[in-house]
């Protein structure tokens, strides 16, 4: 039903779609979610149709955005030496499967009490490799920053809402503030 012509990627939106359609709990969903998006990330036609895909910073492709349960997929087509602001999600989830290339994730936690706008601290938590394969689950508010560990990198996400309908923050450790009117990057849709 999707009509999508990638064989894996319009199994993937058929999968989703009657997953989001259980209504489990939270964690479990997205855990469901996770292993979904991991089977896309390991499909080599997938990946062999992103390397046509043109790399642009502040740029995420819209592959679809689901007109009954609200999810959106997109791409991120990173260029050489990306370093992403360190931001979170706001309210939202995110499932993060790196398609093709390397990246390095950075997961902070915030270590003041947010009561001060425009104020934060952050402590670096985790950084872990993401190399082609790995998938990462991205909770509401938690700060984090993706880093390119190869020449061009491609992520897919699965958002439980469309990005730049809502504020997200961005982080700036180095001098303990922070500016929440960020909207997301720029949405170019791209046919799969
Ligand atoms: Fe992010």
């Amino acid at each position: 039903m999707s009509g999508y012509t990638v064989p894996a990627f319009a199994r993937f939106i058929d999968d989703l779609r009657a997953h989001f359609g259980k209504g489990l709990p939270e964690e479990e969903h997205w855990q469901g979610v996770k292993d979904l998006l991991a089977a896309l990330v390991a499909d080599e036609e997938m990946r062999e149709t992103s390397r046509g895909w043109t790399a642009k910073k502040g740029r995420e492709y819209v592959l679809h955005h689901d007109a009954d349960h609200g999810f959106f997929v997109g791409a991120l087509v990173r260029e050489p030496d990306h370093r992403a602001f360190i931001h979170d999600h706001a309210h939202t989830w995110t499932v993060y499967g790196v398609l093709d290339g390397a990246e390095i994730t950075h997961v902070y936690e915030r270590t003041d009490d947010g009561k001060t706008s425009g104020k934060a601290t952050l402590e670096l938590i985790d950084k872990h490799d993401a190399p082609t394969g790995h998938v990462d689950i991205v909770g509401p508010w938690v700060p984090h920053s993706e880093w390119g560990a190869s020449d061009r990198s491609v992520a897919i996400t699965v958002r439980s809402d469309r990005p730049g309908g809502y504020d997200q923050n961005r982080y700036f450790p180095e001098t303990g503030t922070t500016d929440n009117s960020h909207r997301g990057l720029v949405l170019v849709p791209l046919a799969v």
